[in-house]
């Protein structure tokens, strides 16, 4: 355990307990003021994600927004961060993979999504964050605790152990609800294809449209066992 971590850790817990009845607003407050310059926005133009990039708007325009780009978004999703772009006159940092999707054909095979999700998820999205993120302190993220079991523990500040650095969740303790009274009260724009079934986007060729009352994940991988990509423990 490094220095950096167990100073972290001891502070995050104090952090953690004071800011869990904040509101997510308090919590970028907190974020941005600890770690202006070494703080960025992981963003997949979500539901979440967009809630989160209006509220960072307006406290703190210039901090850094970046979009793990697997080149197998759907056209919505770019059509979703072209609006936001023009809306809020951000520019979102693109990280792409190590190799492009032909490279990926010819090392791995066609199609691996279907026959290695996991492998596909490391290559197109785990390997990018990582290199993203050794150059940040801290990140946020849009996830929440009524997302998925995995989620439930989140805290509103921890220590991220897999990526080595902070990782803010202003909206841990959102429902569904509120993340959507949020956007239409703001007139954020979003992806339309939340309002076509699809609670949770993730690549084209790995997300399918849920029926209701299904789990808001299960469209994520659909056939596969996997229910989550390794962005989050
Ligand atoms: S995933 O791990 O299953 O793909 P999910 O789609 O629920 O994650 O999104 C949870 C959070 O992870 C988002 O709010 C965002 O902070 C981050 N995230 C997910 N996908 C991306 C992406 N393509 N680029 C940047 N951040 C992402």
């Amino acid at each position: 355990m490094s220095e950096r971590h167990m100073m972290a850790d001891e502070e995050l817990h104090v952090w953690a307990y004071r800011l869990e009845a904040k509101a997510p607003m308090d919590v970028l407050v907190t974020a941005v003021e600890n770690y202006a310059g070494g703080i960025v926005l992981a963003s997949s133009f979500g539901a979440e994600d967009v809630v989160l990039i209006d509220m960072l708007h307006k406290l703190a325009p210039t901090i850094p927004v970046f979009y793990l780009d697997t080149n197998k978004h759907f056209t919505e999703t770019y059509h979703t961060r072209d609006r936001l772009q023009e809306r809020y006159g951000t520019t979102f940092i693109q990280v792409l993979p190590q190799i492009t999707l032909e490279e990926q054909a010819q090392q791995h095979g066609d199609k691996l999504w279907e026959r290695e999700p996991n492998l596909c998820c490391e290559i197109r999205k785990v390997e990018p964050l990582k290199r993203v993120l050794s150059q940040y302190e801290a990140w946020v993220t849009g996830i929440r605790r009524e997302q998925s079991p995995t989620r439930a523990n989140a805290k509103k500040v921890e220590w991220d152990e897999k990526f080595n650095l902070v990782k803010f969740n202003p909206l841990a303790d959102w429902t569904d609800a509120q993340v959507w009274e949020y956007i239409h009260a703001n007139d954020v724009p979003y992806n339309p294809l939340h309002d076509r079934n699809y609670p949770s986007i993730g690549c084209s060729v790995c997300t399918r449209a849920v029926k209701s009352g299904q789990d808001p994940r299960s469209g994520r991988w659909a056939g596969h066992e996997k229910t989550e990509c390794g962005l989050h423990k």
